[in-house]
């Protein structure tokens, strides 16, 4: 099954994340997003949230380990090929065919994952639906698609935040990028990660906030960030439009930062964000927030 398929079952399918729908609804009627203000935070302890998204062995396994900087968990996605794949050698016998299992259970292919950040929207429309982009986020969103195009690198699929200024931008990119697939997914949409350590004065979203936003985008994180399967052949290059707390907790999560670091990041809007699954799990970040292909006077500073 190819990733693109895999994408479209889970992403494609309306009742999947009816849940999360009416959840992210209720938080944005209440403003509690990324570039508004929310109200006083509840009481919250730090891995709470991560917690809950967990299996009960992950928390008192070696996650605290990891997440400290003092280890590097080859294992964090669960995609580790067993032993016998990765010792050199076989398990007993040695004259079965060398094409067969062992080839099919290790991943070949490199991810290459590129989030856009939308770009500038109405900040005072009432709802989602009102917060449309703006003639300039309009054209940020063409400079972005510009240089998508322009990297010339060969687009598999790009998923898209069902908010309406992540909507709006993908369009705007596909434009530029016949050809290639574009799949919804509510699992992208804006919230609060994760309580931010240092917290802001300007943005204190309630506990349930955190509680209930925090499971949702570790499941996007987990949905999309991994390595390959071990079917894929070829590296892929997946674009992924959505929202600027999502992407700065994906990329804490993706190099085993502390993930309630994200907030001590900036993007600007419209901008690419470049992160790179090698096949042994290592990963690396080869943009953050990479808006230097718009002129000046486009990038948008308040
Ligand atoms: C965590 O990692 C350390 C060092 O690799 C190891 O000694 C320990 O057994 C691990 N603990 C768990 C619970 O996996
Ligand atoms: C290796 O596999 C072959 C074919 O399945 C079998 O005939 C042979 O007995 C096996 N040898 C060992 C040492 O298991
Ligand atoms: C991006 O645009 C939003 C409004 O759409 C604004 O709140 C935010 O500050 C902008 N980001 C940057 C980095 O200028
Ligand atoms: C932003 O939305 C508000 C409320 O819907 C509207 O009054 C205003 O004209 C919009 N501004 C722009 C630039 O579209």
């Amino acid at each position: 099954m190819s990733y693109r398929r895999t994408i479209k079952l889970v992403c494609g399918f309306a009742g999947g994340s009816a849940v999360l729908v009416v959840a992210a609804a209720a938080a944005e009627s209440r403003g509690y997003f990324g570039d508004t203000q929310g109200e006083r935070s509840g009481q919250w302890s730090r891995f709470n949230i991560l917690q809950a998204a967990q299996p009960a062995t992950w928390s008192a396994g070696n996650h605290t380990v990891a997440s400290t900087g003092h280890a590097w968990d080859f294992n964090w996605d669960k995609r580790e090929p067993p032993p016998q794949f990765t010792n050199g050698k076989k398990k007993e016998n040695t004259s079965e065919d060398p094409s067969s299992e062992q080839e099919n259970g290790k991943p070949k292919a490199t991810r290459n994952i590129l989030f856009i950040r939308h770009s500038q929207y109405n900040l005072s429309g009432n709802g989602d639906h009102e917060r449309i982009l703006t003639p300039l986020g309009r054209e940020q969103a063409e400079f972005t698609g510009q240089r998508l195009a322009a990297l010339g690198l060969k687009y598999d699929i790009m998923v898209y935040s069902t908010m309406a200024r992540a909507t709006e931008t993908a369009n705007i990119i596909s434009k530029y990028l016949p050809g290639v697939e574009l799949v919804s997914c509510d699992l992208l949409r804006e919230g609060a990660p994760i309580e931010p350590v240092p917290p802001v004065n300007h943005w204190k979203p309630d506990a349930v906030q955190y509680h209930e936003d925090g499971a949702r985008i570790e499941a996007a994180f987990r949905r999309y960030i991994h390595r390959a399967d071990p079917k894929q052949k070829e590296d892929s290059y997946e674009i992924i439009v959505c929202h600027a707390n999502v992407i700065r907790y994906f990329v804490c999560r993706a190099l085993q930062f502390p993930p309630e670091g994200w907030l001590r990041m900036g993007l600007n809007n419209g901008s690419i964000t470049w992160l790179t699954v090698r096949p042994s799990g290592r990963v690396a970040l080869r943009t953050l927030g990479d808006s230097g292909f718009m002129p000046p006077d486009k990038l948008t500073r308040t």
